[in-house]
């Protein structure tokens, strides 16, 4: 499974893509208006920091606006997938920048059916955001399983992207269903990576091997 990190911080997508850990990013007005400087230039220094594919957002809600929005975001570098709204002038925005060749993600989706119509307009990626639904008392995860059956029945090469990702057990589930990618805020990734054993089996390993070379004066 793919992990792309939810942010737009340039610091928390530098230090996780030097260990490795990042495929690519996703960004969104909020995540900008978290950040200090032009939204342009956070946008354009992600582009090139990270090689895989980073999604910025359009804010336009036309199809003809949300189009040269698109044009505009590409031109930060090759890999851009533009973000567009799960609404009816949004699909026919996808349907045809599909037609030119760029990439789309179709973010705001709350249901198999969106992500359905979504797929059939030609997006790369839909991103069914799981904890906002979690947080209106439904199981998000109830969309991930269905949306990666419905893909699977009629081979849509369009990708899961399990998007509103709250703690590391959504990531566990999301890849036991099979799920393509997912999007973390990087305090999420963080949390991953560490366990209280082996935090606890490293300073016991540590504290053993200080008291072998006190008693024979051990040097490498
Ligand atoms: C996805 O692309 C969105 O940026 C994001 O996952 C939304 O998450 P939130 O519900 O935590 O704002």
């Amino acid at each position: 499974m793919k992990i792309f990190l939810d942010t737009a911080n340039i610091e928390s997508i530098r230090r996780y893509n030097d260990m490795g850990a990042v495929d690519g990013v996703t960004t969104n007005p909020t995540l900008l208006s978290k950040e200090k400087g032009h939204p342009a230039e956070i946008m354009r220094e992600i582009t090139k920091l990270i090689k895989g594919p980073v999604s910025l957002e359009v804010v336009g809600i036309e199809t003809d606006g949300m189009i040269e929005e698109a044009h505009r975001l590409t031109k930060f570098g090759p890999n851009v997938v533009v973000k567009i709204p799960m609404i009816p002038e949004g699909l026919k925005a996808v349907r045809q920048l599909r037609e030119e060749g760029i990439k789309t993600n179709v973010t705001l989706i709350f249901s198999s059916n969106q992500a359905l119509l979504a797929a059939k307009a030609g997006a790369s990626y839909v991103s069914p955001f799981i904890g906002r639904f979690d947080d209106i008392g439904h199981d998000g995860m109830v969309i991930i399983k269905e949306i990666v059956q419905i893909f699977a029945n009629y081979k849509f090469d369009t990708e899961v992207l399990v998007a509103s990702v709250r703690h590391p057990v959504h990531v566990v589930e999301a890849a036991k269903i099979g799920a393509h990618i997912v999007t973390l805020p990087p305090e999420i990734l963080g949390k991953m990576m560490l366990h209280p054993l082996t935090e606890k089996g490293l300073n016991s390993f540590l504290s053993d091997w200080e008291k072998i070379t006190k008693q024979y004066q051990v040097t490498f």
